[in-house]
């Protein structure tokens, strides 16, 4: 939303100016300027996920983006998940099923899997999909593939997809 002159921003509920460098990646600008050390810098060139955000509901790498280009956006970082102390379902379910180690990528994991189920709903294919145009069925293979932009270095993707796979579970039958 612009007033007057400053650029601002929507991030977890609260209004955000933006910042007049027009350099500023909005990974860093969630880190560096918000103090939201959710979103994880892990390569800062787009081949991790670790940055995994949502703007207006739709996953993006924030180390890719400019936070100027998301004026007026809705932007959501795992910070904005859980309604209090009550932690969303996804962020339970890596808890109950072991999807994550260190928990570095597990922000990123996260809102991807959010981002995922929603392009999954609108019947996105992805490259492992047979037929392009029918309904999205969330398989084991599914998953893996739709999720394959986001990297474990711990190697806890079993249990993320196991995660994503329960919370998701009535839109993945197999
Ligand atoms: Fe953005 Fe790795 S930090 S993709
Ligand atoms: Fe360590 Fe995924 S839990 S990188």
């Amino acid at each position: 939303k612009r007033e007057g002159n400053i650029m601002s921003i929507n991030v977890n509920g609260s209004t955000a100016e933006l910042p007049t460098d027009a350099r500023v990646s909005l990974l860093d600008f969630l880190r560096d300027h918000l103090q939201l050390y959710g979103s994880k810098k892990g390569c800062d060139q787009g081949a991790c996920g670790a940055c995994t955000v949502l703007v207006d509901g739709e996953r993006i790498l924030s180390c890719l983006a400019l936070a100027v280009q998301c004026d007026g956006r809705k932007i959501t970082t795992v910070e904005g998940l859980a309604d209090g102390n009550a932690l969303h379902a996804l962020q339970q379910a890596f808890i109950d099923h072991d999807g994550f180690q260190c928990g570095y990528c597990t922000p990123g994991q996260i809102c991807s899997a959010i981002g995922m189920a929603k392009e999954a709903k609108r019947g996105v294919p992805s490259s492992v999909s047979a037929d392009l145009a029918a309904d999205v069925t969330l398989t084991r293979e599914e998953l893996q593939e739709r999720m394959s932009g986001n990297l474990c270095r711990c190697g806890a993707h079993n249990g993320i997809i196991d995660a994503i796979r329960e919370t998701m579970a009535a839109e993945m039958a197999e």
